[in-house]
């Protein structure tokens, strides 16, 4: 056991959620995010009575700071005017706080990463950015700062688990993929010294396996080490990760949490639990120059952001120099998307339920993996963390031959031929060649992605003519009769 594995609970600093998002991260001589001014949280942010649905229109927008414009208006500036030299001065040695410069803050990104953080109880900062990509490599970066080993699963998005193996060990970061990615153990027995972080998919791509989130976070905690999980599958409003331990949370807002396929973001979410103040991880507490005070002081990023070191490290020193800004345009068209997570997700999953239906009970289907379905190993486990599904993408194995299964790919009309999970229409794609095609084949097998994976994101068409579209797909690529093709 780590030295400093004390259970999380413990350590818990209580900050209050508009720590953040009214005041937005600072620094001295760099340009900083928005903010919104002084602490003057919104009506909205301040009452924590209000529902998922509620803050999914409103949180994290008050409209009398932006000329009572009741949609969020897109600052579409590169940067802001200063105001005076003592206004500059103020801004720059963090005794005000507001948007500098859109590279590291702007009033309409700012408006979508309030709003997520008030969509996710627990959060207390985030930072969005130009892609889920970004999310992911800045947040496994900031957490490793150059050396260290990553702990995760085969059962990831086929890039991430590229990018772990082409990217992070020029960087000096390894990555270890445990034995069995469905169980926590095997977590438990591939931590090593030298484990930052564990990182999972709440629900991996593309075979729908739920991880055990409470069990994973045990596990990290007492190795002293943060749980990272993608939470693009799920969305918050099927599951919020912060509520079974994890310590950050990433997105592709690309997918569904935006849901119209028109835009590239990613966000990362924070809680501030974590004991980043361990010997383990020093970027978080060493002194700055660059952070100091008003007198002259210099501070670490716990000091200058207690609410928010993880968020605000990334902000001012990956989004900083790197770059990956979410532009305020995609920022706006990100909240639009936003506003219909409830009831475009309801529909989503009810769709693809009576899909998984009704592709189980075809005999020429040899396998369909999505909770619930016969074979799926971690039904309960997808009850205890997803109660009102699993999400809006499974996948399937046809007992037709590859010509077949082209035939089929071919021959589907309704379902697009594209690889964006989480849009609003329907798609269908062979994942081992083309999503997870950058895997060699042992690499499959161990991410248990079979040669005949077909991939299924379900949109907002109707159910029935979804079904319909299957059908007349399977029956162009059989050969006749339709049992010969599933022998
Ligand atoms: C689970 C998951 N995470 C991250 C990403 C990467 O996101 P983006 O395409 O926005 O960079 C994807 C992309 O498909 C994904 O499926």
């Amino acid at each position: 056991m780590h030295a400093c594995a004390l259970p999380v609970q413990k350590k818990l600093r209580i900050f209050k959620v508009t720590d953040w998002t009214t005041r937005g991260p600072v620094t001295n001589r760099l340009p900083t995010t928005a903010g919104c001014g002084k602490e003057r949280g919104s009506r909205l942010m301040s009452n924590p009575s209000y529902r998922f649905d509620t803050l999914k229109v409103r949180g994290g927008y008050d409209p009398s700071e932006h000329n009572q414009s009741v949609a969020v208006p897109i600052y579409q500036t590169a940067a802001f005017n200063l105001g005076s030299p003592e206004r500059a001065l103020r801004l720059f040695s963090n005794e005000e706080f507001g948007p500098i410069y859109t590279r590291v803050g702007n009033p309409t990104v700012e408006a979508a990463e309030k709003r997520l953080v008030e969509l996710h109880p627990g959060a207390t900062g985030a930072v969005g950015l130009s892609s889920g990509m970004a999310a992911i490599s800045f947040t496994l970066f900031n957490v490793t700062d150059g050396s260290g080993r990553i702990l995760t699963t085969p059962q990831l998005y086929g890039g991430t688990i590229d990018s772990f193996k082409k990217i992070y060990p020029r960087f000096g970061v390894e990555v270890d993929l445990v034995e069995d990615p469905e169980e926590p153990a095997s977590f438990e027995k591939a931590v090593t010294p030298e484990t930052k972080a564990i990182y999972v998919e709440s629900i991996s791509n593309p075979k729908a396996v739920v991880a055990d989130l409470s069990e994973l976070a045990r596990i990290a905690h007492a190795h002293g080490i943060p749980l990272i999980v993608d939470n693009t599958f799920a969305t918050p409003y099927l599951l919020n990760p912060f509520a079974f331990g994890a310590d950050i949370v990433v997105y592709s807002a690309t997918k569904l949490l935006n849901g119209h396929g028109n835009l590239i973001a990613g966000f990362v979410l924070e809680n501030a639990r974590f004991w980043w103040d361990s010997k383990q991880f020093p970027q978080f507490h060493e002194q700055l120059y660059t952070l100091r005070d008003g007198n002259g002081k210099e501070r670490s990023f716990l000091d200058t952001f207690p609410s928010l070191p993880f968020t605000a490290r990334i902000r001012l020193v990956y989004l900083n120099y790197i770059g990956a800004a979410l532009g305020p345009f995609d920022a706006y068209l990100f909240l639009i998307g936003l506003e219909t997570l409830s009831e475009r997700v309801a529909k989503q999953v009810a769709t693809t339920q009576k899909l998984v239906q009704y592709l189980e009970s075809r005999e020429d289907v040899a396998w369909v993996s999505y909770p619930g379905t016969s074979g799926y190993r971690h039904t309960e486990r997808a009850k205890k963390y997803l109660p009102q599904g699993a999400g809006t993408v499974f996948s399937f194995g046809w007992k037709g031959s590859e010509a077949q299964t082209e035939r089929f790919l071919t021959a589907v009309k309704l379902f697009s031929y594209h690889v964006n999970v989480g849009d609003a229409r329907s798609l269908i794609v062979n994942s081992p060649k083309t999503t997870h095609g950058e895997l060699t084949p042992a690499q499959q097998l161990h991410a248990q992605i079979t040669p005949d994976t077909i991939r299924i994101s379900v949109g907002l068409e109707d159910a029935d003519d979804l079904i319909a579209d299957l059908k007349q797909a399977f029956h162009t690529a059989s050969l006749q009769p339709l049992q010969t093709a599933a022998s």
